[in-house]
């Protein structure tokens, strides 16, 4: 980054960032709660954490993992529950097991656990985020390393 200076003998690496004071307030508030009395601590955190839940996206798609598949969707839509289970069952490699909650009249969520490599992962969400009636797909993804 540009306007960052680092120390090399420790490694570390100091920035200046600019943020909404709102954002910074919550961000503050949340991490006190969260137990951190440190705001640098709760920064190094929140990226590790961003790097892990984005990392996968872009990285080596052979690497192996495991993750959470969550679909938000509208039981109502025809044929969507059969369409959701023939898909899960052309992926069993790497399907451990799935959970269904039926949340309200108008929304079911499918939570799927898998494990495998990173690229029939992103095929299964994408297959399965294509169909008529998906709300929202949420993957969230553990490399092991
Ligand atoms: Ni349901």
């Amino acid at each position: 980054m540009r306007n960052s200076s680092s120390d090399s003998k420790n490694g570390v690496a100091r920035i200046s960032i600019s943020l909404p004071s709102d954002l910074l307030a919550s961000f503050d508030r949340v991490s006190r709660k969260a137990g951190f009395t440190d705001r640098s601590k709760a920064i190094q955190t929140a990226m590790r954490i961003f790097i892990s839940e984005n990392e996968w996206l872009s990285g080596n798609e052979s690497s192996k993992g495991a993750g959470l598949i969550e679909l938000l969707y509208d039981p109502h839509t025809r044929n969507i529950e059969k369409a959701l289970t023939l898909i899960q069952h052309n992926y069993d490699h790497i399907v451990t097991s799935s959970t269904h909650i039926h949340l309200d009249d108008d929304n079911c969520l499918e939570a799927i656990l898998v494990r495998g490599d990173v690229r029939s992962i992103k095929r299964l969400a994408k297959e399965l985020a294509e169909n008529r009636g998906i709300k929202s797909i949420k993957v969230n993804f553990i490399q092991v390393i």
